[in-house]
């Protein structure tokens, strides 16, 4: 019997591990879990006998994949996998995966929830103001930029993108103006929200030259990745402008730092929580089983991401 091992240092909701569990089970597989793990090691140590691995942002590094004897398939139940070492699964005859767009909606609601928070001063009961009529820049125009689009529109944003992958007739096509180029997103709006994948190019390219084009009162918010921003730039550049806000989903290294300084103009939240839904941990999580056994069963490889 094949083994599939949930490895989620983060869990799902309960009731998509019982779905995800019983959609297995009925198809002649055996599931393990691991949840909220201390150590990597306990990961490594989980992986020995699994044929199938599913992971959120857990890290599946060169330690997991060279324990791993049987695994021929690890599926990321989310989009960005950029915590997998993709060279090591294909190096160990491994198919890695991601669940595209099964999370997205999730992310877009959370990226408004945020902007409310930080256009209201984060609750303080002091005038804010509204998100009506103001210039939204959406960078990278995948899924989870979509879905920012379609919510965008509905709180009266005027909408704009900059996807250096997807053509402007795409963006348009969607309803939203699209501008030429990552320096233009950041000089036309007022808001920009980040949904770049953390790759080679993109880390640190949220700098102090990029962020500094943006007018007065400028918000950039990331449910994106950390690593996309250059924290240092973005600190020194927000101790020159008081203007500029920064809120995030994903906790910045120099949190600790962010916070003493910018109190009033800078938010994280304390743990990524953008695919925390019940709804997005069943979409992934359901869409993650189907997809290893649909693997197993007619070596589908739509969703693979490795070489
Ligand atoms: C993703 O890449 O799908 C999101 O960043 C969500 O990540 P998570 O599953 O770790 O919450």
């Amino acid at each position: 019997m094949k083994k599939i091992l949930i490895a989620t240092q983060k869990p799902f909701a309960a009731a998509a591990v019982k779905s995800m569990t019983s959609i297995a089970e009925g198809k002649g597989y055996e599931v393990k879990l691991l949840e909220k793990y201390a150590e990597q090691s306990e990961f490594v140590a989980a992986a020995a006998d699994a044929d199938a691995i599913i992971i959120r942002s857990d890290i599946a590094d060169k330690d997991v994949l060279a324990n791993a004897k049987n695994l021929k398939v690890i599926v990321r139940a989310g989009a960005g996998y950029d915590n997998i070492d993709l060279e090591a699964c294909t190096a160990n005859g491994v198919c890695a995966m991601n669940t595209p767009g099964q999370n997205s909606n999730a992310v877009a609601e959370l990226v408004f929830g945020m902007l409310v928070y930080a256009v209201r001063n984060f609750f303080n009961g002091k005038s804010g103001s509204e998100l009506m009529g103001k210039k939204l820049g959406i960078l990278a125009f995948g899924n989870v930029g979509r879905n920012v689009a379609r919510v965008a529109k509905g709180f009266g944003m005027e909408v704009y993108a900059y996807d250096a992958f997807c053509p402007k007739e795409a963006i348009e096509a969607a309803g939203v103006k699209a501008v030429e180029s990552q320096d233009a997103l950041f000089e036309t709006c007022d808001i920009v929200s980040l949904h770049i994948p953390a790759t080679a190019e993109t880390k640190n390219s949220i700098n102090y030259a990029l962020v500094n084009k943006m007018k007065k009162g400028g918000i950039v918010v990331n449910t994106a990745r950390k690593e996309v921003i250059n924290e240092a730039e973005l600190i020194k550049l927000m101790e020159e402008r008081e203007d500029l806000k920064y809120i995030t989903d994903i906790m910045p290294d120099a949190n600790e730092e962010f916070a003493a300084k910018f109190a009033g103009r800078y938010f994280s939240t304390p743990k990524k929580m953008g695919a925390q839904t019940a709804e997005a941990n069943n979409n992934a999580g359901i869409a993650a089983v189907n997809q290893i056994i649909d693997f197993f069963e007619n070596g589908n490889e739509k969703f693979r991401v490795n070489k």
